[in-house]
């Protein structure tokens, strides 16, 4: 044997129980794994969407059920009760700065987090006085009555007459744009009640 072979011999020699170590190192490693995906606990199955619901109906009755209450029950309850919210009804307007003023004050949610939650405050807790739930039923403008539509949209008969024949002669509405267009009917009433108006 040449002395450069031996030299290699023991070379490896030495590092075979170095390689060999990390194979075994990586095998265990291996059947680990295989041991723990085998043994995990099975993930419990979803619950079904009503106990999702972190916020149930009976535990803050005072909120109605509707889109956007469980986000505000989640985000409008981390600093104080949810019940300050029923303290202080008053318009869109009014919840838009309360809104504006709890992010001043450290509130965090996402952009739509916080429409859902304008959308379900402002719908459910207005000003006193504006009617409450008869001014904020909503009405389909393809679908109502001319009374209806006066009625919920605060439209004189003619206005509302007016936009029964332009959907009786063009069709139905799409958007509160094609409902302004309607000839003789004041577009300022159409928008300010613009939350109420379904397609
Ligand atoms: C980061 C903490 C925090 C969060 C989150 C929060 N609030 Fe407040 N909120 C306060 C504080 C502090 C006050 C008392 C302010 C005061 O007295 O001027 C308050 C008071 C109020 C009041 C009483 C009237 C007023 O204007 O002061 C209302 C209504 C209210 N919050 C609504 C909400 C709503 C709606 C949300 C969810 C969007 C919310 N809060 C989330 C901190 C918070």
């Amino acid at each position: 044997m040449s002395a450069l072979h031996t030299k290699w011999n023991r070379l490896t020699s030495k590092l075979n129980p170095v390689y060999l170590k990390f194979t075994a190192a990586g095998i265990g490693v291996a059947l680990c794994l295989v041991a723990i995906s085998v043994t995990a606990e099975p993930k419990p199955a979803d619950p079904p969407a009503a106990v999702m619901s972190a916020y149930q109906q009976d535990e803050h009755p005072e909120f109605p059920a509707g889109p956007g209450r469980d986000v505000t029950l989640r985000v409008c309850s981390r600093c104080h009760s949810p019940n300050n919210i029923l303290s202080r009804p008053q318009n869109r307007e009014g919840w838009e700065a309360t809104i504006a003023k709890m992010v001043d004050m450290g509130a965090t949610a996402s952009d739509e987090d916080f429409a859902a939650i304008l959308d379900y405050v402002s719908k459910n807790f207005p000003a006193p006085g504006t009617g409450g739930a008869a001014a904020t039923a909503h009405v389909n403008a393809n679908k109502a009555t001319a009374a209806d539509l006066a009625k919920a949209l605060s439209l004189t008969d003619k206005e509302a007459a007016a936009i029964v024949d332009y959907r009786t002669k063009n069709g139905d509405f799409k958007t509160i744009d094609d409902l302004k267009k309607v000839p003789d009917v004041d577009a300022k009433k159409i928008d300010d009640k613009k939350d109420i108006i379904d397609f």
